[in-house]
């Protein structure tokens, strides 16, 4: 039963796994991340559980049942029928116990869902938490979700464990009923005192196990509402699947076009209603534009994180859409606007874009990204673990690391969202050049505030509540004396001021 149990719990944990890589980004817009968690883990550890404690529980019990069942039957069926009779009303007491207890079990694993949930964001706002001195709205929040969850469990566990005194009570009222029958049986002469005496003893021994069945298809009860959270996870809607007869571009230059491209976050609120634009491969395009203008979705749309609404976008004249999301990813370098690191050496950090990058390419791209300075002046250089001194860095280095990733998986378009926005000026400047340098005759996408950044781009974009405003080369845009001549002169009248 262990095995049976464990082998259901880990096929289920592979393909909450194997889901999780198959949901749409939009799934994981919606819920929190502690709630998916808490499905993942408490969930799942819930039926494991239940299902190997119950599993046996139920075999065993089912087995001395049918046994003394049958030995009751052979000495009298008359006084059997009494016992059944009693083990009928069990069942219905049960039957109807186990209900609420279903219910009150779906509350207590989407309370217990809702305090993870609560939990991860504590721990993952606690600067911000610290510094509007928000502890004590936090712990009382907090504390609202535990003592939900404490009512809801409370609850629960009474409906788990009330069952069994119910039950046994039941069976003794049995007993009893028996003994006195059984007695006038005796006295009347029906049946042999020894007779009688046996087949207490075979009540006796079918009652506990009938109590355990009881109890276990109870608690069951709490492996049903914890498996329906799992299979709700399985059962969510996935992203289209790869297409069968991927395409594949047999010498990838990087001309890009958005043609039409219609899109929305959700269906009701469409963000872009119809963009249009042509990138040369080989060219460096800046996409400016103010705070929520749709650049990131762009951006996102390029890389198919979501799927378009209508229109289609191209790259060497192939559909996106017609390509396997890994093969069109592996086209492309992006560097983020947050940056994200994981636990281990700087090395393997940098080193995550390209499978067994060897050291000599992994300094290459760091230098590149002006990175291999700073991480030389750490005592363990490259070596140096992220795991509890992540926030070690500054948000600058963060970013020139993530920067190095992307040069070394050597694509044949880089995305940069804001890449350089944490870094120095000076440090920016050196890395555009490096990069000017790097992605000659690949095409590169710069998403930049600071528009002196982007001034010698071949062209720019320039973007507004989901649409494209202008377009053309610095010159061009200054020339036309509109939207982002303003915006580079406010800019500018800043500086000199
Ligand atoms: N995951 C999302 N789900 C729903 N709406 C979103 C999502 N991401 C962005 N939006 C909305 O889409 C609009 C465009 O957002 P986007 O991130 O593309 O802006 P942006 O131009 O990159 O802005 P910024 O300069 O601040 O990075 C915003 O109004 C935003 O609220
Ligand atoms: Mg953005």
């Amino acid at each position: 039963m262990a095995s049976v149990s464990q082998t259901l719990t880990f096929t289920l944990r592979k393909e909450i796994s194997e889901k999780l890589n198959r949901l749409p980004l939009r799934y994981f817009d919606r819920h929190k991340k502690g709630e998916i968690l808490s499905r993942a883990t408490s969930d799942l550890e819930k039926v494991a559980d239940t299902l190997q404690e119950g599993l046996s529980q139920l075999l065993t019990a089912f087995v001395g049942i049918v046994g003394s069942f049958i030995m009751m039957l052979l000495i009298s069926p008359v006084l059997t029928l009494t016992a059944a009779g009693a083990i009928f009303i069990s069942l219905v007491v049960a039957a109807l116990v186990s209900k609420r207890t279903q219910r009150y079990f779906s509350l207590n694993q989407e309370a217990l869902g809702r305090v993870n949930g609560n939990i991860e964001e504590a721990f993952s706002g606690n600067i911000v938490i610290k510094a509007f001195n928000l502890e004590k709205q936090m712990v009382t929040n907090t504390e609202i979700f535990n003592e939900n969850l404490f009512q809801a469990s409370k609850k629960a566990m009474f409906m788990n464990y009330v069952i069994s005194p119910v039950i046994r009570q039941i069976n003794q009222f049995g007993y009893v009923a028996i003994a006195i029958g059984g007695a006038i049986s005796v006295i009347k002469g029906n049946i042999s005192i020894g007779d009688i005496q046996a087949f207490i003893q075979y009540v006796n021994q079918i009652s506990e196990p009938i109590t355990q069945i009881s109890y276990t298809v109870n608690s069951l009860q709490g492996a049903i509402a914890a498996a329906e959270r799992v299979f709700e996870l399985l059962d969510e809607e996935e992203e289209l699947p790869d297409i069968v007869n991927p395409a594949e571009i047999s010498a990838p230059k990087g001309n890009v076009r958005f043609e039409h491209v219609r899109f929305g976050y959700s269906d009701d609120a469409i963000l872009m209603k119809d963009i249009s634009f042509s990138v040369k491969a080989g060219s460096k395009i800046a996409i400016v534009g103010p705070t929520g203008a749709g650049k990131t979705t762009l951006v996102n749309l390029l890389m198919r994180f979501y799927e378009l609404q209508g229109g289609r976008i191209t790259i060497d004249g192939v559909d996106i859409a017609k390509m396997r999301r890994g093969y069109l990813r592996s086209l492309m370098g992006m560097v983020l606007q947050d940056t994200w690191l994981f636990g281990g050496t700087l090395r393997d950090n940098i080193g995550y874009s390209k499978e067994n990058a060897d050291d000599e390419e992994i300094y290459k791209a760091a230098k590149a990204a002006r990175a291999d300075h700073f991480i030389r002046t750490m005592p363990l250089g490259y070596d140096t673990v992220l795991s509890d001194e992540i926030t070690s860095l500054s948000q600058g280095q963060r970013q020139l690391l993530t920067i190095a990733r992307a040069i070394l998986a050597n694509p044949v378009i880089l995305i940069l969202d804001e890449a350089t926005s944490s870094v120095d000026t000076r440090t920016e400047l050196e890395i555009q050049k490096a990069m000017d340098h790097l992605m000659k005759g690949r095409t590169s996408f710069v998403i930049a505030h600071r528009l002196s950044t982007i001034r010698d781009a071949d062209h720019i974009l320039v973007m507004k509540d989901g649409t494209i405003m202008e377009q053309g080369t610095h010159e061009e845009l200054m020339n036309l004396g509109k939207f982002y001549a303003d915006l580079y002169n406010s800019q500018f009248a800043a500086k000199g001021n």
